[in-house]
């Protein structure tokens, strides 16, 4: 796997997280079922990988399923599954000749294993592309990253491999799912809802944030090219005072 963290020198976003809100209201909107939202956002994520490297986008992460989302119907869940499943299989050339590299962050253990194997499948063919690094976030929480992270930190002391005193913020860091990934300089949420829903708590602590009413399926390649065009005008300080 290449871990090499790539930055940029324009004045663009180099990492975009995005929470892919209103689907489901899309739909309903419609007189159609919430599925019908949910493949018309799968369609949508192919046109935003695609617009990347022409926005100057490096690395893309999208928040495709939650560790609260197996709250929802069975018949929602299983419709999820079926669309991520059927996604790789239908999308797993494309990305490839795109040059996508693609990773999935989350927890595997709870997701069919038919589905485990095809995200092994597509992390294997893209490993080495390097245009656009698309991470799917699948049955992902923050705070369930962070605790499955000390976990396996808290083995590494138990074992004798780590001292506590060696624990910082780099450290925790690398246990993280996303230790391969830069920090996200813009997280979108689509859908007018202005929260965070327990994505990538840790990566974005300064982060920007983009709250846009449009629907998710909606979220076409003109409104990606508007939101990062809004981030190049802001100044970033990472805490230090105005210069
Ligand atoms: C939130 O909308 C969306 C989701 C929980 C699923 C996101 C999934 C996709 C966009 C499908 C395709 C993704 C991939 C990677 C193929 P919502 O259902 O909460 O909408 P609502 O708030 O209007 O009900």
């Amino acid at each position: 796997m290449n871990i090499r963290k790539e930055t940029r020198d324009t004045d663009g976003p180099n990492h975009v997280a995005i929470i892919m809100d209103g689907n489901g209201r899309w739909a309903t909107q419609r007189g159609k079922p919430r599925l019908f939202g949910h493949q018309a956002g799968a369609r949508r994520v192919r046109e935003v990988v695609k617009a990347c490297p022409d926005l100057g986008v490096k690395y893309v992460t999208i928040f495709a399923f939650s560790t609260e989302n197996w709250k929802r119907t069975q018949t929602e869940v299983a419709g999820l599954m079926a669309l991520f499943r059927r996604y790789i299989q239908r999308e797993a050339n494309y990305l490839h000749r795109m040059g996508v590299c693609v990773r999935f962050i989350g927890d595997r253990v709870r997701l069919d294993k038919k589905l485990q194997a095809l995200m092994d499948f597509l992390e294997d063919l893209t490993k080495d592309n390097s245009t656009t690094h698309l991470t799917i976030a699948l049955n992902y929480g923050a705070r369930d990253e962070v605790t499955r992270a000390t976990q396996r930190m808290a083995v590494e002391v138990a074992e004798g491999r780590l001292k506590p005193e060696q624990v910082n913020s780099e450290v925790l860091a690398s246990f993280l799912d996303t230790y391969v990934l830069p920090d996200p300089d813009l997280v979108i949420r689509t859908s007018g809802e202005a929260r965070i829903s327990n994505f990538l708590l840790w990566q974005s602590a300064y982060a920007e944030y983009e709250f846009i009413d449009t629907h998710w399926p909606d979220f076409t390649p003109e409104v990606f090219e508007a939101v990062v065009n809004r981030y190049g005008g802001r100044d970033r300080r990472f805490g230090a005072a105005r210069a």
